[in-house]
């Protein structure tokens, strides 16, 4: 019993030994791993196909459309951008040289006004002390609606972005005062709605 006991603290001691003599030493000669992060950056960035687009915009989601669309470019872009000025070209814009003034008779209030071609059918009837209905006044409801009686409406007023009336009921002659710009002589109903 007694050696036994003498063997296992002899074993004991060995092992303390060792490990502090392994831990005194100057290792196992592992080293640590060196820095992989350029070296997997660098492999990623190869399989990426190459863009024209400048770093960061590309990334964006949303934003940097302004470079986008110029990096889109070319006809179609340039197209674009030239209809988008022609959408914004409002009657009320033109020169005053360009102006024209034509005979509107309003048929219920029983009146003949001359209207320019650079203001609406509403603001210039207003201006003329008559009190017209409207209420949103661009187009985007029907308060101010009217009926010109030898229609298509589109042939006597130049309507400036309504919302409203199909193409259909503007052939039958209605058009919407607040964002009508008379182009012709006519006669015209007011509070006449299809
Ligand atoms: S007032 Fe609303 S469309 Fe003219």
């Amino acid at each position: 019993m007694a050696e036994i006991n003498l063997l296992g603290i002899g074993l004991g001691a060995t092992l303390t030994l060792i490990v502090v003599a392994m831990h005194f030493s100057k290792g196992t000669g592992w080293t640590p791993t060196q820095d992989i992060s350029q070296d997997v950056l660098e492999r990623r960035a190869s399989t990426v196909a190459e863009t024209d687009f400048p770093e960061p915009m590309s990334r964006a989601i949303g934003g940097g459309s302004g470079v986008a669309a110029g990096a889109v470019g070319g006809e179609e872009g340039a197209e674009l951008e030239e209809g988008a000025e022609e959408e914004e070209q409002s009657p009320a814009d033109m020169p005053e040289d360009e102006v024209e003034y034509f005979e509107v008779e309003f048929v219920k209030e029983g009146t003949t006004i001359e209207l320019a071609s650079n203001e609406t059918i509403l603001d210039q009837a207003e201006d003329e002390g008559m009190d017209l209905p409207y209420a949103c006044r661009q187009g985007q409801c029907v308060s101010c609606a009217a009926h010109i009686q030898d229609g298509p409406g589109d042939e006597y007023v130049t309507h400036f972005k309504q919302e409203t009336f199909s193409d259909d009921e503007i052939g039958e002659g209605y058009v919407l005062t607040c964002v009508a710009y008379p182009k012709a002589s006519f006669s015209i109903e007011t509070s006449e709605a299809p």
